[in-house]
């Protein structure tokens, strides 16, 4: 399947669904190869970071193929539900699933959950929320599903990044990464998608002040691998 491509300006929810379910496939490789490996690490620092409790119950939203809420899974007696609106990302993570019955994958949309209020002790995202057609509508129904007090870890890509590595980064993000996705994906669009919705992504501290306004506590700020992602630990309040 090929996509035009969702406009990074506008991120309409349908486009950018499709976009996804059209890379599912690859997604995986991709994911490993565009990194080199360390989304795994990324993934398992923020699990560090959301410390979940046995017997409480997760959400992973934009959960994709399922390696962040498999992730948080290797903690004895955790419930993790994986949301996502793409039905074949959800296929993928449903064959990695093999069976874990405290593992629940849904469809749904970020901006408007199937869950009730205060339905989470605490929850996920990664590389999910730049897509969101309406930020903001996004976190407050992230902060919805959340019980009082939750604690909830975001990570993704910054808006810039800066210091020595930085024009190094910006060259490989805008250059070797868009090339590389395009021939293993066969999609023209996807891989040139992700650093530009970047560029519409909100800066650090716009950021901050988003969170607090839909109800979050800035618990810790911090940026991984030379700042190429950040990790945003937040608390209902
Ligand atoms: C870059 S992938 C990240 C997947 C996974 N979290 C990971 O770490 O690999 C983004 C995922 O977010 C999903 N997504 C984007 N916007 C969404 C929305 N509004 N509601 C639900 N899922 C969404 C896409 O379908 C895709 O699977």
């Amino acid at each position: 399947m090929k996509t035009n491509g969702p406009d990074p300006g506008t991120r309409r929810g349908g486009e950018v669904r499709l976009m996804f379910s059209a890379i599912a496939p690859r997604y995986d490789l991709l994911n490993h190869l565009l990194s080199l490996n360390i989304d795994r690490y990324w993934r398992k620092k923020a699990a560090k970071a959301l410390a979940p409790e046995a017997g409480k119950l997760y959400l992973d939203l934009c959960c994709g193929t399922g390696d962040f809420a498999l992730e948080l899974m290797k903690r004895e007696g955790v419930k993790v539900v994986g949301v996502d609106f793409s039905e074949e990302m959800l296929r993928i993570a449903e064959g990695k699933r093999s069976g874990r019955s405290a593992l629940k994958l849904a469809a749904g949309d970020a901006l408007s959950l199937p869950f009730k209020d205060g339905s989470f002790d605490g929850g996920t995202v990664a590389f999910g929320i730049r897509n969101f057609e309406k930020l903001e509508e996004g976190m407050n129904e992230i902060c919805r599903v959340m019980k009082k007090g939750a604690g909830f870890v975001v990570l993704e890509f910054p808006h810039k990044v800066g210091g020595v590595l930085g024009p190094l980064f910006n060259f490989y993000f805008r250059n070797i990464l868009p090339l590389i996705g395009r021939l293993i994906s066969k999609d023209s669009f996807a891989y040139t998608y992700l650093p530009e919705s970047v560029g519409h992504f909100p800066a650090d501290e716009e950021l901050k002040e988003l969170f607090a306004r839909c109800g979050f506590e800035l618990l810790s700020f911090r940026k991984l691998t030379f700042g190429i992602v950040f990790e945003a630990a937040i608390k209902k309040r």
